[in-house]
């Protein structure tokens, strides 16, 4: 297999899509496989998982699914050992899982708060935390996190737990990746703008609501349209990539500029 990932494994976290398009976990798992890796995709929901596994292997990519919630440590524990047992290595971690519940400062629920705070935040600390020894031992490795152009901004919509949550997760990448440098553990963020995924449509009440609320998103982007979850997959395929071996704890703005 030839390509700017040859030889190299990668887990995807939260890989999943059902449904004729594809999210932006299932793009990233998708472009990392066309470029020669093997990739572990792992979801809390099984069906997702292997539904990203059969689009890779339709087009002659090597992948397996694996069921895992990112707010369980010992699930995490045995992705890992998985993808170990598997395919022998972890060049790459990627994770993509990211929630949002509706609520401001005076609304916000206490339960609504951690369980926002649990998937966003404690959940990349886990994965990271199985997977940087294997890769100290393997002399390096690729994380790549997913946050949100929310954890920079306010917004008249608000999500002030993923807001919160996606801050934090752009400083806990800088920190992982200053203290694993010497180890050539990179660590990296997407920071997405309006993406237009069938996450983001499944938010509207109905489907002329969604398509209303696309047509609204891409006036809001000065390049004229929303983002793709091919677009973020091309991101995370040269963070992933040794073109960016001496990249660490960057938040690359993948948005079309919308937050400028
Ligand atoms: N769409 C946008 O406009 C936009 C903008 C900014 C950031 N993002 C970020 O992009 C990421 C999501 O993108 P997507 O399109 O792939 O979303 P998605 O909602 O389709 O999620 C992908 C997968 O994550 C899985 N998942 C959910 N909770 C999980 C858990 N606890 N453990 C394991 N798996 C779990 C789901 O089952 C799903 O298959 C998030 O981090 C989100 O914050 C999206």
């Amino acid at each position: 297999m030839t390509g700017r990932l040859a030889g190299k494994v990668a887990i995807v976290v939260g890989a999943g899509s059902i449904g004729r398009e594809v999210s932006n976990g299932a793009a990233c798992a998708m472009v990392f496989s066309r470029e020669g890796a093997r990739v572990l995709c792992a979801d809390r929901v099984p069906e997702a998982a292997q539904d990203t596994v059969a689009r890779i292997e339709a087009e002659g990519g090597v992948a397996s699914a694996f069921e895992a919630d990112v707010r369980n440590a010992a699930q995490i524990k045995a992705m890992v050992q998985a993808c170990l047992e598997r395919y022998g290595r972890i060049d790459v971690l990627h994770h993509n899982v990211g929630v949002e519940e509706l609520g401001e400062l005076i609304e916000v629920t206490e339960e609504s708060w951690d369980r926002v705070l649990a998937i966003n935040l404690k959940g990349p600390m886990l994965t990271a935390r199985e997977v940087v020894p294997h890769m100290i031992a393997q002399g390096g490795g690729a994380i790549i996190n997913i946050s949100s152009i929310a954890s920079h901004l306010w917004s008249p919509t608000q999500y002030l737990s993923y807001s919160t949550s996606k801050a934090a997760l752009n400083h806990m990448t800088r920190i992982v990746a200053r203290q694993y440098a010497k180890h050539q553990v990179r660590c990296n963020v997407i920071v997405p703008g309006l993406i237009d995924t069938p996450h983001a449509a499944a938010l509207y009440a109905s489907e002329e609501e969604a398509a209303k609320g696309r047509e609204q998103r891409a006036r809001r982007c000065p390049m004229g349209r929303q983002g793709t979850p091919w677009d973020i997959a091309g991101a995370a395929l040269y963070l992933a990539s040794d073109d960016a071996r001496y990249v660490t704890g960057i938040e690359l703005v993948v948005d079309g500029g919308v937050s400028l």
